[in-house]
Formats: C-alpha cells, structure tokens, sequence
C-alpha cells in the first residue's frame, strides 16, 4: 500500500517567525496524525529553525531546490549535505518555477535527483505540462520527457525512495485544478512509464502526488483516484487552517 503523503511548498513566503508560528500551529493540529505522511517545505532561510520544531514528530522537513556539487565556489547554492544536516528528508526538484524562470532542465533536475539519493534525501520530482502543450496535445509528450530523462539512470530501490509530483503548469496558482480525470489520467501514464523503466513491482510502489489548486475542499476526490497518492500545495499550504484541513480531509 503506498502512504498518502502531503507536502506544503512555500515558495518564497514567510520569514523566520511567520514560520515558526506557522510550523507550531501545524505541528500542534496534527500531531497525531499517522495515517498520512506530511512534509513542510519552508524556505532555506528557515530550516534550521523549523527543524527545531519537527525534529522527532511526524511533520518532515523538506527543502525546495539543492545544487548537485558538494561544496566550492557556487556562490548562492546549497548542496545536498548542508541539506541534510539541517535536517530535511525531502528536497523538491524540477519544480515548473525553477524549469520556467530559472534554466531547470532535465538534465540539471537528473544530477540534483543522484546527489539528493547519495545523501539520503527523498526528492520529490515534479513534472507537467504548460497550457499551451495540453491545448495541442502533447501532454503525454512532455510527462514523458520529464520523467524518462528527469529520472535516468537510478536503481529501482533508488526510484522507490524518489516521489514524482505530477503538477500541471495551468493548474499552478490559478485556482483551476486538473479535475480527478486528468489528474488519474496522467498519473497512471507516469505509473505505465515507470513500469516500462523498472517494471511493474517498482511501478506499483512509487508515489505520485498531484499539484494545482489542491484545496481542502477538492483533495478527497484526487486522492481517491487509484493513482494518486497525495498533493503538493502551494498556497492552501500557508494557512495552518487550510493545511490542517487539507490533511484531515484525508483521512
Ligand atoms: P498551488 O497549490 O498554489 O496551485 O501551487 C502548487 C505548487 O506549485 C506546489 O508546488
């Protein structure tokens, strides 16, 4: 059975202390919780103190982007070992923000994914199409490409630690989520293409998250489809009250 597994991205909002107070009202509502894995997801500038907050509850810490090299001269970068050591378990990759305004490709999403395995940090690889690329059909076209060369070249125990996040670029911020038929259309073509890549043990055992407008109030139909297995949210993730809900609609 995969776990459902919820995982909030902040994007660039919230200061150190709108973070604390934000990771303690969550912690505080969902202590309990065993059912669905959750992960927050704050910016780099507040991990370590976030990390003080979820260390050793059921809340993971995850990062939103690493850098693939070690250490040196990469001036603004953050490696995967810094990573760790303050306490992620979760690191996003190929996000459609980065893909979009900051030259993500495949290949620079394929070495962060290597890195964050050496280092034991569960990525959480996101892929999806653009507006334009549904509306000419070449949704499968684009899925394909993100997940066959997003993922090359990792050992099917490593492809089992790693989660994909299925996120339509249309459906990002824009209140439209894809409807639970696009959702479980797309996520079981990923699952299809895992299958071909590591076959069908592996397929069934990775988690695919959907992301794009997830709200309380729409994630109950997503996770009942067959193949999605959780969110990641972006803006429902800023409110305890919202992320709270959204989890407890889980269950
Ligand atoms: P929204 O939930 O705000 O649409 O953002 C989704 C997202 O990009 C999560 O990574």
């Amino acid at each position: 059975m995969r776990r459902v597994i919820i995982a909030g991205n902040w994007k660039m909002n919230k200061n150190i202390s709108e973070s604390i107070d934000l990771a303690n009202s969550i912690k505080r509502s969902l202590y309990d919780i065993e059912e669905v894995e959750i992960v927050i997801c704050p910016p780099f500038t507040s991990l370590s103190d976030v990390n003080e907050i979820t260390m050793e509850t059921n809340i993971k810490l995850g990062a939103q982007d690493c850098f693939w090299e070690k250490e040196g001269a990469f001036t603004g970068e953050v490696s995967a070992g810094m990573l760790k050591s303050v306490g992620c378990e979760y690191c996003i990759i190929g996000h459609s923000e980065r893909r979009q305004f900051f030259g993500e490709t495949n290949e620079t999403v394929n070495k962060k994914l290597k890195v964050l395995l050496k280092e034991n940090i569960k990525p959480i690889v996101c892929v999806g199409e653009k507006l334009e690329e549904r509306k000419s059909g070449r949704t499968f076209d684009v899925i394909k490409d993100h997940v066959v060369n997003s993922l090359a070249g990792i050992s099917k125990e490593e492809m089992v630690r790693t989660v994909i996040a299925y996120e339509p670029v249309w459906a990002i911020g824009t209140g439209v989520n894809a409807t639970k038929e696009q959702a479980e259309e797309a996520h079981k073509y990923i699952r299809t293409l895992l299958g071909q890549m590591h076959g069908d043990d592996v397929a069934k055992s990775v988690r695919i998250q959907y992301g794009g407008s997830v709200k309380p109030e729409n994630i109950k139909e997503l996770i009942l489809q067959e193949d999605v297995d959780g969110a990641l949210v972006g803006g429902a993730s800023l409110k305890a009250d919202s992320f709270v809900q959204l989890v407890k609609n889980c269950l």
